[in-house]
């Protein structure tokens, strides 16, 4: 599984590109406003920092407000995937965009029948928010096997991101359920490290090995 780093910020980009696991990067409005930067000037830092995959999201809200962005963005660097919303226009946005060879991330899907359009509408990766879904009690790895088996009943090539990734297990669950990529925050990245026994473990061969003569 390809996992993509779900942030704007630099000097994380830069961290997890150094330590070799970071295959892509996602962007959205809220993590570009956390920022406090210039937003072309930040994304095209972003872009060239990043080989892989790097989503940057339209902010408009109708069709030819939303291709001049994407056009736009697209002009920027060959690894540019614009980021859609799914509704009607979104779609059509899609199809525009998919006609012309530029990649697109359908976001804030929320349901199987959301990403079966997306799919259809020619979307090269679609975003289901497994950690918006948990927060109102549903259960957000549950749509990604649904749509994962949808897409491999009907042999669509849209890839899922799993978006919106809060803790390891929606990682390994991600995995079990062969999602083609996740995306996920920086602090999240540290915690896949972790574990208790490699930290006790750790600290018992740093202190025995002060008893060695040397
Ligand atoms: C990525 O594409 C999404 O924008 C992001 O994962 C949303 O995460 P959040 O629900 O933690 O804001």
């Amino acid at each position: 599984m390809k996992i993509f780093l779900d942030t704007a910020n630099i000097d994380e980009i830069k961290k997890a590109m150094d330590y070799g696991v970071i295959d892509g990067v996602t962007t959205n409005p809220s993590l570009i406003a956390r920022e406090g930067k210039e937003f072309i000037p930040l994304v095209k830092e972003i872009l060239s920092l990043v080989p892989g995959p790097v989503s940057v999201e339209v902010t408009a809200t109708n069709f030819e407000d939303m291709i001049a962005e994407a056009e736009k963005y697209a002009k920027i660097a060959d690894n540019v995937v614009i980021k859609v919303p799914i509704n009607l226009e979104g779609l059509r946005v899609v199809k525009t965009l998919s006609e012309k060879n530029i990649k697109t991330n359908v976001t804030l899907i929320f349901s199987a029948s959301q990403a079966v359009l997306a799919a259809k509408a020619g979307a090269t990766y679609v975003s289901p928010f497994v950690g918006r879904i948990d927060d109102i009690s549903g259960d957000g790895m549950e749509l990604v096997d649904d749509i994962k088996r949808i897409f491999d009943n009907y042999a669509y090539d849209t890839e899922i991101i799993v978006a919106s990734v809060r803790h390891p297990l929606h990682f390994v669950q991600s995995m079990l359920l062969s999602a083609d990529i996740a995306t996920i925050p920086f602090s999240t990245l540290g915690k896949l490290l972790k574990h208790p026994l490699t930290d006790i473990g750790m600290e018992k061969f740093l202190s025995d090995w002060e008893k060695v003569k040397k």
